[in-house]
């Protein structure tokens, strides 16, 4: 019984060692493709109850979005994600505006259990991470803001 309890405790660190190296940090873009490049179609319609592109009207930063937007990360976030190009738990945010869809961006924090049963993307995040992003509880104006804060990262 102990013995079992030792090795399985070895096996959870092994698993965290394996989550620092594994989930594409030390600053290496995401591959393009399905998420990114904003503003790109990717011509099939989104799963329903997701936020589609339609729904999101990015104009010039709006510096009062950004500031609620890095209060809400401070809070919720910062304990996961950097602002630089460096992976925490999940990826860094440096860039991530270019590397992915607003639309893919504002389902990452507002659906992410939708997102990882059907999104290609997400689900690839997860397996290199090893970490199932949790549900944050953000309304879609606080996911919107955070968006912003995001555009000046
Ligand atoms: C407990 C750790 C944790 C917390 C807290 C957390 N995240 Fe995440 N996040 C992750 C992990 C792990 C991933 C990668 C998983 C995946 O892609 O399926 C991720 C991925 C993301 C992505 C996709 C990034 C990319 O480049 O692929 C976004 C956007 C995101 N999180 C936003 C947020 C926001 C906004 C908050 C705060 C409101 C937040 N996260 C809080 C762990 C966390």
């Amino acid at each position: 019984m102990r013995l079992q309890r030792t090795s399985l405790a070895k096996m959870t660190l092994l698993a965290g060692i394996m989550a620092i190296t594994a989930c594409g940090g030390g600053g290496s873009a995401a591959p393009p493709g399905a998420g990114g490049p904003p503003g790109a179609s990717s011509g099939k319609s989104a799963p329903a109850g997701l936020i589609t592109a339609a729904d999101i009207t990015l104009g010039d930063i709006d510096q009062g979005m950004v500031e609620k937007g890095r209060a809400t990360y401070d809070v919720k976030c910062q304990a996961c994600h950097s602002t630089g190009p460096n992976r925490v738990v999940g990826p860094g945010w440096k860039g991530v505006t270019e590397r992915r869809k607003p639309e893919w961006i504002m389902n990452m924090m507002l659906n992410i259990d939708v997102m990882l049963e059907t999104d290609p993307e997400a689900q690839k995040g997860l397996e290199e991470c090893l970490v199932r992003m949790p549900n944050q509880g953000l309304s879609k104006e606080q996911g919107r803001e955070v968006l912003e804060f995001m555009r000046t990262l």
